[in-house]
């Protein structure tokens, strides 16, 4: 099984509001094509989701948020879920959508439900979900981002590859330099973010999922999703263009 999170910076322009980057979200697609074993795909909400919540001041936290926000933004995940949904089945790939409602209760993931998420993957389709405004209790309501996503699944897919797709080419030591750190292991590099349209933390709260991911004995990667080529190279020859977090 090969995990993989489609940056909202990739799939999406994010300095633009709800404006799809098609060409790229094809071009991962195509390249995803190539690899012959089961995946899972997990989307981000880039100038979707992440433009409504900013506007609708929605965050991870659990709280009594706009119920126009929250439909808003659900609504926008939805249409920018389909355009992958549709990139896919046009690219001969048959995608199997489950909004995370599917296998969330609260902040928790349903096990049975993502354990059949395992079994739809080895069936010849492709689980596809993304960050969502969620449903918590008592009238409360919170983002859960792609990247929190990526580390349920993995506690219990136990993905070969954890793949996070960036519009970067991996983590710089040196945001000036732009030095890119090709290992990690088990260390956490410091980082510092400040992407204003990010509810979710950006760069930051994806290291955090990454490294908790990697302490759990699984490989992640970081990869530029401009440069899908390298998925498939990291999947099929094990040559890792990127930042790789190294198992202890
Ligand atoms: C965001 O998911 C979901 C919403 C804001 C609804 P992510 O936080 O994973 O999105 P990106 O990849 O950073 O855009």
């Amino acid at each position: 099984m090969i995990l993989i999170k489609l940056g909202g910076s990739v799939i999406t322009n994010k300095r633009r509001a709800l404006s799809p980057r098609r060409k790229a979200i094809d071009d991962i697609v195509k390249n995803l094509k190539k690899i012959d074993e089961p995946l899972t795909i997990v989307h981000g909400g880039g100038s979707y989701g992440h433009y409504w919540s900013v506007r609708y001041d929605m965050h991870t936290k659990e709280r009594r948020y706009d119920p126009r926000g929250v439909s808003i933004v659900k609504n926008s995940m939805i249409e920018l879920n389909k355009i992958i949904l549709d990139s896919m089945v046009k690219n001969g790939l048959f995608p199997y959508c489950l909004p995370p409602t599917d296998f969330m209760t609260g902040n928790r993931t349903i096990a049975k439900k993502v354990k059949e998420i395992q079994k739809i993957a080895k069936s010849g389709m492709i689980p596809v979900t993304y960050g969502d405004a969620l449903w918590y209790g008592q009238n409360k309501t919170y983002i859960l981002s792609g990247d929190k996503i990526m580390t349920h699944l993995a506690k219990t897919l136990r993905p070969k590859l954890t793949i996070f797709a960036l519009d970067e080419d991996g983590l710089y030591s040196d945001l000036k330099s732009r030095r890119l750190i090709e290992e990690l292991k088990g260390e956490r590099p410091p980082i510092s973010d400040g992407n204003r349209m990010d509810v979710t933390g950006g760069m930051a709260r994806k290291v955090e999922e990454a490294t908790k991911i990697a302490k759990t004995g699984l490989r992640v990667f970081f990869v530029n999703g401009n440069k899908p080529e390298r998925i498939v190279k990291a999947v099929k020859k094990k040559t890792f263009q990127g930042t790789l977090f190294k198992v202890n």
